[in-house]
């Protein structure tokens, strides 16, 4: 998408700074070797002295380690062994399903604002019969939301070692899959804090599969996720770290995966959740 010129603010400006160092740092050869203050700053044509205050933050906030590589004391820098460690995974759910207690703490984090996500769906939920939670984790979405909307029957779509520990609950059902080969039928796919996880090309081919799941005139695709400027660009960088190529994106960005996935139009629900808002698309 061509982004509209004009000029930057110092905030912005400072942002992508820090956007280009975590991208260099993490994507170079610092993988292996830790660079100087010097390479760095002159791999990216910024001013070494502004660029030192920024390393010592993420340092301080234990991202990239400081070692004192020459006899010169110029600092090098490097990632912290708990970034290396997750980069040799695939990618995080690849990491989760051999790490089960990294994937109960993830899941119990997002457990904590799907109490917030109900209330603001439940119009979206009028006249359901069934409703799939594409990426839906411990099901939680969907058991708070069959307990206010007790006519709905809820799937609660995820990989297998994530519904293998999902509770059990009457009216959902757990089931296993790869929601890129094909999402279980239901009247509406609702999917939560999942797309932001994925580059464009990715969330595209996961949109693609929601039509197929729903009826095609009455069919809806509630899309519940994070938008920029509800998010800090910060938490943009770090889905570079977690998810390699998931990102944040504007409204813009979002219409314009929709557009490529084939949907024809949106409607935006507010969602009183710091990071959220809400897309109901359609075919
Ligand atoms: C950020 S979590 C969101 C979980 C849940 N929607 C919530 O908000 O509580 C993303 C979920 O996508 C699931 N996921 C990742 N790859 C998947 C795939 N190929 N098929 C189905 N689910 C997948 C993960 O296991 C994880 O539970």
């Amino acid at each position: 998408m061509e982004e509209k010129r004009r000029e930057l603010t110092w905030e912005e400006e400072e942002e992508h700074a820090k956007v280009d160092v975590w991208k260099h740092l993490l994507k170079s050869r610092c993988h292996g070797s830790p660079m100087t203050l010097l390479e760095l700053s002159s791999a990216l044509s910024c001013d070494p002295s502004h660029l030192y205050r920024l390393m010592r933050a993420l340092v301080h906030r234990k991202i990239f380690k400081d070692l004192n590589t020459t006899q010169k004391g110029s600092s090098g820098y490097a990632q912290t062994p708990s970034i290396q460690r997750l980069r040799k995974y695939k990618d995080l759910w690849s990491f989760s399903a051999t790490n089960p207690d990294h994937s109960k703490l993830f899941n119990d984090a997002m457990t904590c604002d799907a109490k917030v996500v109900v209330p603001a769906e439940i119009k979206s939920c009028k006249g359901l019969e069934t409703i799939v939670g594409v990426g839906g984790g411990n099901g939680i979405l969907l058991r708070l939301l069959v307990e206010v909307c007790p006519w709905i029957w809820g799937i609660n779509f995820d990989l297998s070692h994530v519904v293998s520990v999902s509770p059990e609950c009457d009216r959902v059902e757990n089931v296993a899959g790869d929601m890129f080969d094909c999402v279980p039928k239901a009247d509406a796919v609702i999917t939560k804090g999942v797309l932001h996880d994925w580059g464009d090309d990715d969330c595209i081919r996961i949109l693609k599969k929601c039509p197929e799941a729903v009826p095609k005139d009455t069919g809806k695709v509630i899309i519940i996720d994070a938008k920029l400027a509800n998010v800090k660009l910060m938490l943009d960088v770090v889905m570079i770290v977690d998810t390699k190529k998931g990102k944040e994106r504007s409204l813009e960005e979002w219409e314009y995966i929709l557009g490529e996935a084939d949907f024809t139009g949106h409607t935006i629900t507010h969602v009183h959740a710091i990071q959220y808002f809400g897309i109901q698309a359609f075919s």
